[in-house]
């Protein structure tokens, strides 16, 4: 694998918030119960824009930070469980709509660790070819929601979040860790299709999503600290010399019991799980933007980056920024 560095961020999510208590209005839920067994306040909602939309304002605004040329990018790749069709792939459309003419681009599905699984595909191209990558985590994933169901409609928004990443001659990865469960896959399904015994087939609606919450919720607090662990194993590091965690935002006290589990301060985990839910791949490169934009993370500082979700996956990448 050749050295890269992470050149810029940047995010965007559509105008649109829909409180809990709105929530309230269309289903028997609360404020209450959704801000304590969550911490979710409001989310994000599209009204009209699809994924690639959202996906294509995050690279304009990283080329715009970079002042990168759109035909400078060699390779394009969205992390995405939403995606607006089968194909084109998302990150086609985005590759047409920026004018990056002379980027190969493709999508990943690896539900909320797809930016994480996105990168590290990125990193094993970067190098002889590909000098200039965009990765982009997009959802939509109101349009995948059951507004019916309770259990899940209140956990999800929808965003986008992505970086630029260019070929560097300084190691800036320095431990990653992915796994999957795929025996465990049917933990959480979302737009599940079905084969017919009749010919010709009928074609049948995406299914939206389903969910244990409580087997999922069971595997985050088990997985991630391992996952954690073993990749800053392999950077040679401990939990101590990390700066900040950057945790797939699902559920505040998943990333509590993360924190407990590596016995570190929650002041290391910053969070935006109140603003706009759960927005899967999505969720680590917006977070990652606001801490950049904040001031929360500067440059030399330890990044722990690590999601989980469907697949099941999880996924840890230990980059100094
Ligand atoms: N409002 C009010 N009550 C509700 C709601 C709601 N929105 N949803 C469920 N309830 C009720 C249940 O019906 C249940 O009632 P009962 O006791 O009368 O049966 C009660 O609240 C408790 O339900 P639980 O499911 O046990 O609640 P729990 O504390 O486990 O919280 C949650 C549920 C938030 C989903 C939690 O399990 C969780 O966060 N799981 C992890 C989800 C996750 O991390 N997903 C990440 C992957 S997402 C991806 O990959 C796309």
């Amino acid at each position: 694998m050749n050295n890269w560095q992470i050149v810029t961020t940047a995010s965007y999510v559509p105008q649109m918030t829909v409180s809990n208590d709105r929530l309230s209005t269309i289903m028997d839920t609360s404020d209450e119960w959704i801000r304590t067994r969550t911490g979710i306040r409001q989310r994000h909602i599209s009204q009209g824009e699809n994924t690639a939309d959202l996906a294509t304002q995050v690279g304009q605004r990283l080329l715009a930070k970079a002042h990168w040329a759109p035909t400078s990018l060699d390779l394009i790749i969205i992390a995405t469980m939403s995606p607006d069709s089968y194909t084109p792939s998302t990150a086609a459309i985005v590759q047409g709509l920026l004018g990056a003419t002379a980027a190969r681009a493709f999508d990943v599905s690896a539900a909320c660790s797809g930016f994480v699984y996105a990168l590290d595909i990125a990193s094993r191209f970067i190098g002889s070819e590909c000098h200039r990558v965009m990765v982009i985590g997009s959802e939509v994933l109101s349009k995948i929601t059951n507004w019916q169901d309770r259990t899940t409609a209140v956990l999800f928004g929808d965003g986008a979040g992505g970086v630029l990443i260019e070929t560097d001659p300084e190691p800036h990865l320095l431990g990653q860790h992915l796994a999957t469960f795929g025996d465990r896959g049917n933990q959480l399904v979302a737009g599940q299709t079905r084969v017919n015994h009749q010919f010709p087939p009928t074609i049948t609606d995406v299914s939206p999503f389903q969910m244990n919450g409580r087997a999922v919720y069971r595997f985050a607090t088990h997985a991630v600290p391992i996952s954690i662990q073993t990749a800053l194993q392999n950077a040679g590091l401990t939990a101590d010399q990390v700066d900040r965690f950057i945790l797939h935002q699902a559920n505040i006290r998943i990333i509590q019991q993360v924190a407990r589990r590596l016995v570190q301060p929650m002041t290391k985990f910053p969070t935006n799980i109140d603003q706009y839910g759960n927005t899967s791949a999505a969720s680590e490169p917006i977070l990652l933007d606001e801490c950049v934009r904040q001031g929360l993370i500067r440059r030399g500082d330890l990044v722990v980056l690590s999601g989980f979700g469907g697949g099941l996956t999880v996924g840890t990448m230990i980059i100094k920024y």
